[in-house]
């Protein structure tokens, strides 16, 4: 069967110099990100101060403007920053935590950093209810919606888990949580570029995400959503001078908020961040999510085909509806078998608790999940005979 999504391998380098199985850690880089880090440099060398009244000022909102429709957001409602910490320690600089809605509702299947992030607002008077989860690969929902209450500020919630490719009940944790006036943070970077969106139909809060995994956008373009209506009246602690309604004014005095997305910005923006991310959102774009999500499930259902073949644990949820991008294969010696593998140029990575993370993108073949299985069966025999 033919598949029209393979004419894209010619825009990445790295799939003709190994079996790249990687995109929910790094999306490989698009030749089109040289293009455009080579067009910022040469504005930086050509137009010096000036490029910043050509473009650069307003980086942020243009490219936040080239992502809204993957993400399924309106033009103008998303600001640019350096990752997903800073962007929700710019959401939680929002909120106070001192009266008596101060809870801030995760799982322990977040991504660390957001439990980092969110355990030192206890300093402020923030609670930290941390939900238990019976497995690593689902969150238990009811436990979840039950810890909700009207004592709850913020919910941080991942789209889909990062150590098993689960994605969650996004719209009931939404319908709680604003049933008794909590909102919700969606991390998306798990989900964006390979699981089609309606961030505004969902109704979330906030949404945060970056650009370096299914997006190809590479490191520095963080991105933070702000639900329209909500995004007049929250005013952010974490700011800086390009939040400012004027800030080529230097008003040396509290500041007068933007209009959003800009009173979400801190500082100068992250220029050539922003130059690579373009070349991933626009080819994302191109491609079209359906269509990636289509072949994502068809091959990640035949990695899973073959890891069960091979008689091993797949720690990654079986349904469709219930599974991103990766896959999570747990084998004899998961931690050695993946630098195994790494070394035979099959590229994936290993995650405690969870096992081998393999995740094919719009740009690999049938072939190269086949052959990896492969590899991965050889190098998992090979050791157990070794044992013997
Ligand atoms: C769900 C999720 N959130 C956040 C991050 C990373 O956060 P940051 O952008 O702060 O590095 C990752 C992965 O690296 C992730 O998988």
């Amino acid at each position: 069967m033919s598949d029209p999504l393979l004419r894209w391998r010619s825009e990445f380098p790295i799939v003709d110099t190994c079996t790249y199985l990687v995109s929910h850690s790094l999306g490989a880089m698009p030749r089109r990100a040289v293009t455009y880090l080579q067009q910022f440099a040469d504005e930086w060398s050509s137009r010096g101060v000036r490029a910043w009244h050509e473009g650069w000022w307003d980086i942020g909102r243009t490219t936040g403007d080239l992502l809204a429709p993957i993400l399924g957001v309106p033009a103008g409602t998303i600001s640019m920053h350096q990752n997903v910490t800073v962007a929700m320690a710019i959401i939680a600089s929002c909120y106070r935590f001192d009266g008596p809605r101060r809870k801030i509702v995760l799982t322990d299947l977040e991504f660390p950093s957001n439990i980092y992030l969110f355990e030192g607002f206890r300093r402020y008077g923030a609670e930290i209810v941390r939900v238990k989860s019976d497995d690593a690969m689902r969150t238990n929902l009811e436990r979840l919606l039950d810890a909700i209450d009207e004592r709850t500020a913020l919910v941080p919630l991942s789209y889909v888990l990062f150590r098993s490719a689960y994605i969650q009940k996004v719209d009931a944790v939404i319908e709680k949580a604003h049933r008794v006036g909590a909102r919700v943070i969606l991390d998306l970077y798990q989900a964006a570029g390979t699981v089609p969106l309606n961030v505004e139909a969902s109704g979330a809060d906030f949404a945060v995400g970056g650009s370096v995994k299914w997006l190809c956008g590479g490191p520095g373009a963080g991105y933070l959503y702000v639900r329209p209506d909500l995004a007049k009246g929250v005013e952010p602690g974490f700011v800086g001078w390009a939040a400012h309604a004027q800030p080529f004014q230097f008003v040396a005095e509290a500041i007068e908020y933007a209009d959003a997305p800009e009173r979400f910005q801190s500082g100068t923006p992250n220029v050539p961040s922003l130059y690579s991310a373009r070349a991933g959102y626009e080819i994302v774009a191109e491609v079209g999510v359906q269509a990636i999500r289509e072949k994502s499930l068809r091959l990640t259902r035949r990695m899973i085909d073959l890891a069960r073949e091979a008689g091993w644990r797949v720690n990654t949820p079986d349904r469709d509806d219930e599974r991103g991008g990766a896959v999570i294969v747990d084998v004899p010696d998961a931690e050695a078998a993946a630098a195994e593998l790494i070394r035979h140029e099959v590229i994936v990575d290993y995650r405690p608790g969870a096992g081998i993370r393999m995740a094919p993108h719009f740009y690999n073949t049938v072939e190269e999940i086949e052959q990896a299985m492969e590899t991965l069966s050889a190098i998992v025999e090979g050791r157990a005979r070794g044992k013997e």
